[in-house]
């Protein structure tokens, strides 16, 4: 399952509120570089996730949510192709919250984003679809 959603969004929060297995890019960052906030090794941090996704099927593990943000195609086709050589079917979980509503939840949480960012991201998110190859596609909303 491939999260997609802006910061703010719920993500985590959903996902954590359902005790569902998640790989999160946050956590991630966090156990490869002791920072949480660490922007400068995605390449790290998402070669990472996609292992860990891999060797989770490799163990029989039916299900993994990916939690980060995934806004553009481009983001979410390595799932897409662990998929299909791994046979198992991927779905997209799409937060599908207004903009103001992530800025606002932004702002009242303890780590907060610069609001120029969650702007231009909200610019660059593309949403999932069936299209793209998802089997799919379920939509969070606010
Ligand atoms: N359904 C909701 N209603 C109101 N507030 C919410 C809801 N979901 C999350 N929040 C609040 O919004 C803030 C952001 O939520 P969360 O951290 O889950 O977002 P996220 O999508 O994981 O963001 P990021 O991509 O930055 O990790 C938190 O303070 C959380 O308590
Ligand atoms: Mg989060």
């Amino acid at each position: 399952m491939v999260c997609v959603g802006l910061p703010g969004s719920g993500k985590s929060t959903w996902l954590a509120r359902r005790g569902l297995p998640t790989i999160s890019s946050d956590a991630m960052r966090q156990m490869l570089a002791d920072d949480i906030t660490n922007q400068d090794i995605h390449r790290q941090v998402f070669h990472a996730v996609r292992y860990m996704v891999r060797e989770r099927l490799k163990l029989g593990r039916p299900v993994t949510y990916v939690d980060a943000t995934h806004l553009t195609p481009s983001e979410r086709k390595p799932y897409l192709e662990i998929g299909r050589n791994d046979g198992c079917r991927v779905e997209a979980l799409f937060f599908d919250v207004p903009v103001e509503v992530c800025q606002k939840r932004n702002r009242k949480r303890g780590r907060v984003v610069p609001p120029e960012v969650i702007e231009r991201m909200a610019a660059k998110l593309v949403k999932p679809t069936r299209r793209e190859g998802f089997f799919k596609v379920t939509a969070v909303r606010a």
